[in-house]
């Protein structure tokens, strides 16, 4: 019996803009957050894989990188993909963002890849949403901070603002330090725009700030600590360390230490990894953040906590993967005509 080819469909490619992006995560911060929440418990009980992320740097461009995110999400998020994400420091200088980043996303039952998103706004969005979840359960054994500093005011530091706001927090005293008074005041700008309750101090110095927050965010872009003095956190803040690079291993060895992934975070002179160089062991690391958020751990209030995310490639592709349906429920998804052309094996 001879039986006739099975007609595919063809796989479809659609290239979701970075304007579409923003209508799709406009507004939607708490619901965000339940995402994020949803995949660091799905990576946390082993339904993930994230592997080593790649640096690609230049030798003649030394402070420039292109980082690619390998990563498969499991459980109801499912999704595979890319996030291919460029680092550019000196882009700030004619006004451009540092970062620009895409993100593929891949069809787990054939491998094709279904979208290309801009993911600069992605990558801000997951980076600050959670943050802004640690922010909530790293607090909730202490009184929660009302006084927050940021140190390092660009991009990330906004969008960090922007998603700590939308969930709830309110500061009576919102501290900025920035090597950069353009960056300072930039950054100063948008929060009164933004109608932040508040008094706005900007601090010249890092330790003004430091020693008068409670949660302190450092989003710089520091390749080697410049922090180095325990005794600027003797009041035991709630660190937000999303930088990385920014605090002496000292502080970190006073302090207790969350991170997003230990194998990650331990890796490309993080602070977590000079600690870890320092000690020659991973005993200051107090567990993950899925280890709190299911109550494996607690958090002591009467400490210095930091929290160290190097940022997980699923974050992304949940986030991704969000967009697109949301861009395609509201049928608007800019399919590229015969993306995928070569269907026939044999012709
Ligand atoms: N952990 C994660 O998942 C994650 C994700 C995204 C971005 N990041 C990191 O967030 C950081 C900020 O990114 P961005 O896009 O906002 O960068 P950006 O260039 O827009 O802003 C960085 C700011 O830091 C300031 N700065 C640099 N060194 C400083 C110092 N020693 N003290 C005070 N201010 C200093 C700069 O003047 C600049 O205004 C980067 O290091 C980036 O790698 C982390």
């Amino acid at each position: 019996m001879t039986t006739a080819p099975r007609e595919l469909s063809a796989p479809t490619f659609a290239v979701v803009t970075g304007e579409q992006v923003q209508r799709a995560l406009d507004g939607k911060e708490p619901e965000i957050a339940e995402l994020v929440e949803a995949v660091y418990r799905l990576h946390g009980a082993g339904e993930s894989v994230n592997p080593p992320s790649y640096f690609l740097r230049f030798p003649d461009r030394p402070s420039s990188r292109i980082i690619a995110l390998p990563a498969s999400l499991g459980g109801p998020l499912r999704v595979d993909g890319l996030k291919w994400i460029s680092s550019f420091p000196e882009n700030t200088r004619s006004g451009l963002p540092r970062a620009s980043a895409v993100l593929i996303l891949n069809d787990p039952a054939t491998g094709y890849p279904y979208a290309c998103l801009e993911s600069s706004v992605i990558s801000a969005t997951r980076t600050a949403s959670s943050a802004a979840l640690a922010a909530d359960r790293l607090s909730r054994d202490r009184v929660r901070p009302r006084r927050v500093g940021f140190v390092g005011t660009g991009l990330i530091a906004r969008y960090i603002h922007t998603h700590l706001a939308a969930t709830g927090w309110e500061f009576d005293e919102i501290g900025v330090h920035d090597l950069n008074a353009e960056s300072a005041a930039g950054f100063r700008g948008y929060l009164e725009r933004s109608d932040a309750k508040g008094r706005i101090t900007v601090h010249d110095r890092a330790e003004d700030l430091v020693r008068s927050s409670d949660l302190l965010v450092f989003a710089t872009i520091a390749a080697t600590p410049h922090v180095h003095d325990p005794a600027w956190f003797a009041h035991h803040p709630l660190v937000l360390h999303v930088s990385l690079r920014d605090l002496d291993p000292r502080i970190l060895l006073d302090a207790a230490n969350i991170v997003d992934d230990v194998e990650h975070c331990l890796k490309a002179d993080t602070s977590p990894h000079l600690a870890e160089k320092l000690t020659g062991s991973r005993e200051f690391i107090d567990g993950t953040l899925y280890d709190v958020l299911t109550g494996r751990i607690t958090v002591p209030a009467d400490r210095t906590v930091v929290f160290s995310p190097f940022g997980l490639g699923v974050l992304d592709l949940a986030v991704g993967r969000f967009v697109h349906d949301e861009v395609a429920r509201r049928g608007e998804l800019h399919i590229v005509d015969g993306f995928f052309n070569e269907l026939r094996r044999y012709g």
